[in-house]
């Protein structure tokens, strides 16, 4: 607050003057301090070409892995029917455990000196999985569209997998083998038994004729 008197306050003029060093530096813009695709090799005793090759396949398999985690939490939004409840609580559980991919998968490619794909724009422009339209769709629709997505990724990983253990990259092959290719695939099993048809009450055909059983003759039969 000014004085009455007109005259300048010193001591709040110091007060203004100390909080300066306080203050947050905003808006600053500098270089980037490594441009995307370039290495920053780390002491891990891996060849810089087996760094830069395992770098480009994991951030592949990141791209499609952060498409598959959103697309199962569009499908935990969107999903409709008799199944709601289970199908939204099991895409919402398979989404937590792609997301805990997607943080591993990154944070590899950063040891491994690269860079990380991260925003949205960057991983729609590399991701070859196929994009679902805005809208809502079947829950049958949806599940497919699921494991088509997982198949994509497990493809993919199989041939990285292989590929990282002929260059000796022990940490990314465990990665891809340990985490993406057992996570995918288990997910495709939860995914796939709601395709299977099956009546919810009453079975639908009676069962096979079992063949009868010729008995044997009893040893006191003849008796
Ligand atoms: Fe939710």
């Amino acid at each position: 607050m000014s004085p009455k008197n007109g005259k300048r306050n010193d001591k709040s003029g110091d007060l203004e003057a100390g909080a300066d060093r306080s203050k947050p530096i905003l808006h600053q813009h500098s270089r980037e301090i490594q441009p995307y695709g370039k290495l920053a090799k780390l002491p891990i005793a891996l060849d810089e070409k087996v760094c830069a090759s395992s770098v480009e396949n994991l951030n592949q398999i990141l791209a499609d892995t952060i498409t598959l985690r959103d697309m199962y939490k569009k499908h935990h939004w969107q999903v409709a029917g008799h199944t709601f409840y289970q199908l939204h609580l099991l895409f919402d559980k398979h989404h937590g455990e792609q997301d805990e991919l997607v943080d591993t998968i990154a944070e590899r490619i950063q040891l491994l000196g690269g860079i990380s794909l991260a925003m949205a724009a960057d991983v729609a422009e590399t991701t070859i999985i196929p994009r679902p339209p805005r809208g809502r769709e079947e829950a049958p629709v949806q599940i497919s569209r699921l494991l088509e997505a997982h198949e994509i990724i497990l493809k993919e990983a199989r041939t990285m997998a292989g590929q990282s253990d002929e260059d000796g990259d022990d940490g990314t092959n465990d990665l891809l083998v340990s985490d993406v290719i057992r996570t995918n695939e288990l997910q495709v099993w939860f995914l796939a038994e709601h395709l299977v048809e099956v009546p919810l009450v009453r079975a639908d055909q009676e069962p096979a004729e079992q063949p009868r059983k010729v008995q044997a003759k009893s040893a006191t039969s003849s008796l």
